[in-house]
């Protein structure tokens, strides 16, 4: 695959089902991904970056209690109607831009919780036989070039394959993530050899932790059809990956930018006071 032969990736896959149980109560009626950091929802700073990308159709693959993700992309004609009323020129523009003209989004149910590559298989019959981006939310990612955006340049640059954020993580922390072994630990992109769903430290064959950040080949479906449940019972991303190195060039890429895992309260609140602080309000 070289050339005018590679498709773009023109879509992105937002995994939104889990429960958000870490954040209970406030996440009992509203999705986890609505969560404001500052005044933006998690998962409109995801879309951003994708729409940063050149990607124009985002793929949510929701479950029950998630309307309010529907609600916030759509169009809304009576509150655009009301501020255009008032003159609030500024609003109006921040409204409209919550997706930017060109850019469609999907809806798709995963009906049971069966894990992060399950709900990633519920997008194949919208992404079909293109490359596709997969961004989870909880990953927030603030760098001066879009975090998928870096990726889809390393595939572009290897003549297509599949690519993955990782970062170093603390020796201790290495069963909260998948785990990479590459080449050249040395290189900010390097071929990937092995991928391991949240190893023990004891075992774990490096530090380098995948971060939420994907870009597949459509080939990857084939995977995770045949994956069986793994870490946790749940049918994993990781396994498939796993299962497809031998044919599928994958690379790992450590990003430029900062991540906060706003999967954990922590994180969370490390976000919010970066991003408040980066639009100018002072933290006592
Ligand atoms: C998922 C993936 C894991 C990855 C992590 C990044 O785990 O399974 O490989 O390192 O996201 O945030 P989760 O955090 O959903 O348990």
């Amino acid at each position: 695959m070289c050339g005018s032969d590679m498709k773009p990736v023109r879509k992105a896959v937002f995994p939104v089902s889990g429960l958000g149980t870490r954040f209970l109560p406030a996440t009992k009626a509203m999705p986890k991904e609505m969560l404001p950091v500052v005044d933006m929802p998690l998962i409109q700073y995801a879309v951003a970056e994708a729409v940063a990308a050149g990607i124009k159709e985002m793929v949510f693959v929701t479950g029950r209690t998630k309307r309010a993700i529907e609600d916030h992309f759509d169009y809304y004609p009576e509150l655009e109607r009301e501020l255009e009323e008032k003159g609030k020129d500024d609003l109006l523009e921040l409204v409209r831009n919550i997706v930017p003209a060109g850019v469609k989004c999907v809806y798709v149910r995963q009906p049971q919780p069966l894990g992060l590559g399950h709900a990633v298989l519920c997008a194949k019959p919208v992404v079909g036989s293109e490359p596709f981006a997969v961004i989870l939310p909880d990953d927030l990612i603030d760098a001066e070039n879009s975090g998928i955006g870096q990726l889809t340049a390393v595939r572009e640059a290897q003549g297509g394959g599949a690519v993955i954020a990782v970062q170093d993580v603390a020796p201790e922390d290495t069963n909260k993530y998948g785990i990479v072994s590459v080449d050249d630990q040395g290189c900010q992109t390097s071929q990937m050899r092995g991928i391991i769903e949240k190893p023990d430290p004891k075992v774990a064959p490096s530090r380098m932790a995948v971060i939420g950040r994907y870009v597949f080949e459509p080939k990857i479906f084939d995977y995770l059809e045949k994956v069986k449940p793994g870490v946790g019972g749940e049918i994993q991303l990781t396994d498939a990956i796993a299962a497809s190195l031998d044919q599928i060039p994958t690379f790992a890429h450590r990003f430029e930018g900062t991540r906060f895992d706003c999967g954990s309260k922590q994180g969370f609140i490390d976000a919010t006071v970066h991003f408040a602080r980066k639009r100018g309000f002072k933290i006592n």
